[in-house]
């Protein structure tokens, strides 16, 4: 592949072909627009694709974590465990539903919740119901069997935020490699098929689980609360208008429109993940002679990683350059750049009501992560003109 040296690199960016389109078309032809058969046929193709007993399409990420929630039964004065280095969405959802959060901090180098950090928020968590959501931040696999056992021993819930997290895959030991979202040592994962996302749905995102149980809740809060199985008495008469609405819902549906895209990048998600792979490969390379000042540190468990972002650690510092000023050389160049994340924990919303927390792995993080452009339409030389740049705009040559 050639890069063009004037066009800009955004640091994420979907990648939606004709037949995507066609898939899209067919649908709009067809009878259903809203909640049809092309919703279930993701629900089957994104089960299959994780392995998890079942899958329920939703709006949003974010309304998949807040159906999550709810369908745990979390609410006032229960906690849940959010990694501080996340999106607003990961905490907002335990808000949602009136629990409250406790913030965990990060691994320094990765950004992601550790055993460890899972363990010191548990011991500021107090005593009440809990669950903890692990994030699989950038596509990178949270250490799945040491949190689930902390999990376990402590008695709380596991929700992956695996929003980043389509075609990642995690191992036990030295045991096959298998996906997120398979849910072997978790209550549920959310996925979020936002456009920067590895595939896109437009908006749209999904929840899978092993549990029976939570699928009918899922599926029922998804749409008001609303249980049409009561539409047949106990004598069979059928009586097709009646629902019930047991508990409150929302209207968090997913429609034929988005699922057929869904469906369409399904099928394409091989191919990205392996993209994004030799991308990241390119830049660990040529990154390299950067070091220490530009690092990105690599892990064992990475070998599983669906890159959804490439975030490299700077010392702005040692190199003399604020953060601001790389990313508008970067911008100026026509390459785009984005930090991933600002502590949630630092939220004026949350500060004012969790006061001010010490989480010095977040922290440390945050100072110096920035997210270069990534996605599988780039060429090889895309890399190769972000790393000059970058090392341009450190003064690295
Ligand atoms: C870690 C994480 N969780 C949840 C979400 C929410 O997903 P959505 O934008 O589909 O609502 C996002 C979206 O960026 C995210 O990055």
């Amino acid at each position: 592949m050639n890069g063009r040296a004037d066009r800009f690199l955004p640091y994420g960016r979907h990648e939606v072909d004709e037949d995507d389109i066609a898939a899209v078309a067919a649908v709009l032809r067809g009878d259903w627009l809203t909640t049809g058969p092309t919703v279930e046929a993701f629900e089957a193709a994104l089960a299959a694709r994780t392995k998890a007993g079942f899958a329920v399409a939703c709006a949003s990420g974010t309304a998949g974590l807040h159906l999550a929630m709810m369908a745990l039964g979390l609410g006032p004065g229960d906690r849940a465990i959010v990694p501080t280095i996340t999106f607003l969405a990961t905490a907002n959802a335990v808000r949602y539903v009136g629990a409250d959060v406790v913030f965990a901090d990060v691994d320094p180098e990765t950004g992601l919740m550790t055993p460890a950090t899972l363990e010191a928020a548990l011991g500021r968590a107090g005593s009440g119901r809990k669950a903890v959501l692990p994030v699989h931040f950038g596509g990178r696999p949270v250490d799945l069997p040491g949190v689930a056992a902390i999990a376990a021993t402590a008695g709380i819930d596991v929700v992956e935020d695996a929003a980043h997290a389509i075609g990642t895959t995690y191992r036990r030991d030295n045991g096959p490699a298998t996906p997120i979202g398979d849910c072997r040592y978790s209550r549920m994962a959310v996925f979020s098929f936002h456009p920067v996302k590895t595939i896109a749905m437009g908006e749209g995102g999904a929840i899978t689980t092993n549990d029976a149980t939570l699928h009918e809740r899922l599926a029922r809060f998804r749409s008001h609360g609303m249980n049409r199985d009561l539409a047949y008495d106990a004598e069979g008469v059928a009586n097709p208008w009646y629902y019930e609405m047991p508990e409150l819902g929302y209207h968090y549906r997913a429609t034929d429109i988005h699922c057929a895209l869904g469906l369409s990048q399904i099928g394409k998600l091989d191919r990205f993940v392996a993209r994004r792979r030799q991308l990241v490969e390119r830049y660990r390379r040529l990154l390299a002679p950067l070091a220490p000042i530009v690092r990105m540190p690599v892990t064992p468990a990475d070998a599983g990683a669906a890159w959804h972002l490439c975030a490299v650690q700077i010392d702005f510092a040692a190199a003399g350059a604020t953060r601001a000023q790389v990313m508008q050389q970067l911008k100026a160049r026509g390459i785009g750049s984005q930090v991933h994340y600002i502590p949630v924990h630092r939220q004026p919303y949350y500060e004012a009501r969790y006061g001010t927390l010490s989480l010095p792995g977040a922290d440390a993080y945050y100072r110096h992560c920035l997210s270069l452009p990534l996605f599988p339409a780039m060429a090889d030389a895309d890399v190769e003109r972000v790393v000059a740049a970058l090392s341009e705009a450190l003064g690295l040559r």
